[in-house]
């Protein structure tokens, strides 16, 4: 069975991130490659993940009009990735124009949507004339994400029942936020251990720094692995 467990791969160059891969396999993680690795090291980096045989959610969140987010989601597609992702709030005509244009490809890479930004709180959405409280708009954003046929949202863990209860079994709730217990909770705020997220109804973990700046990275992964399965 193929691993639940997304390495955040947030390196700043090709080869700090290279020589962290050397140690892994796709059998026991996926890859999410983000901005500054994207930015610093650009598509070929990313072909060549997916060259290893990995398993590549590429996150750049795209938000633009309809017709510039489905061009960027064809090209992201070209590379191989797995997954991908856009703002939800970029709404329902961008978030189909985005779906359409992976089912046209060959072999559609999975299409999920950021909610409201974990950094998003109450007043920041008020400042954007959001009234709704931000679990009441994460849930509205996930309906209409679901209504626009795509395959999932990023979520909290702490969101993963009342999604799981609200979307039904298929749709896929993808969480970064977690630590393993013991683990350094770093600039996170909320967070949730693997196996409180599996049981959450988590289709996948994002885990970022407890497992690259462990002395023993494939260690954690192998716990955190036991704690998925
Ligand atoms: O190192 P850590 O486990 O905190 O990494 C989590 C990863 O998930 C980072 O790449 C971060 O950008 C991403 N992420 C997050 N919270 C969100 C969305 C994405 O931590 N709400």
């Amino acid at each position: 069975m193929s691993s639940k467990l997304i390495i955040a791969l947030d390196y700043p160059t090709a080869e700090q991130a290279l020589s962290f891969v050397e140690n892994l396999s796709p059998e026991i993680c996926k890859l999410k490659v983000g901005f500054e690795l994207f930015v610093a090291s650009g598509p070929d980096f990313v072909k060549q993940l997916v060259d290893q045989g990995y398993d590549v959610f590429l996150d750049l969140k795209f938000h633009d009009i309809p017709n510039t987010v489905a061009s960027a989601c064809r090209s992201a597609s070209n590379l191989g990735v797995w997954m991908m992702n856009v703002h939800a709030s970029g709404g329902d005509n961008m978030m189909r124009a985005a779906k359409q244009a992976l089912l046209d490809m060959r072999s559609p890479a999975k299409l999920i949507a950021v909610t409201v930004l974990t950094s998003m709180d109450k007043e920041q959405l008020e400042m954007s004339n959001v009234m709704l409280s931000p679990q009441d708009q994460v849930k509205s954003l996930a309906q209409i994400t679901k209504e626009s046929l795509l395959d999932g949202v990023v979520c909290s863990a702490q969101e993963a029942k009342m999604l799981r209860e609200q979307l039904g079994k298929e749709f896929l709730l993808v969480t970064p936020g977690i630590r393993p217990k013991g683990a350094e909770i770093g600039d996170q705020s909320r967070v949730m251990t693997p196996s409180d997220a599996n049981g959450a109804g988590v289709s996948y973990i994002v885990v970022g720094r407890p497992i690259t700046q462990s002395d023993n990275p494939l260690a954690v992964i192998d716990s955190i692995n036991i704690d998925l399965s």
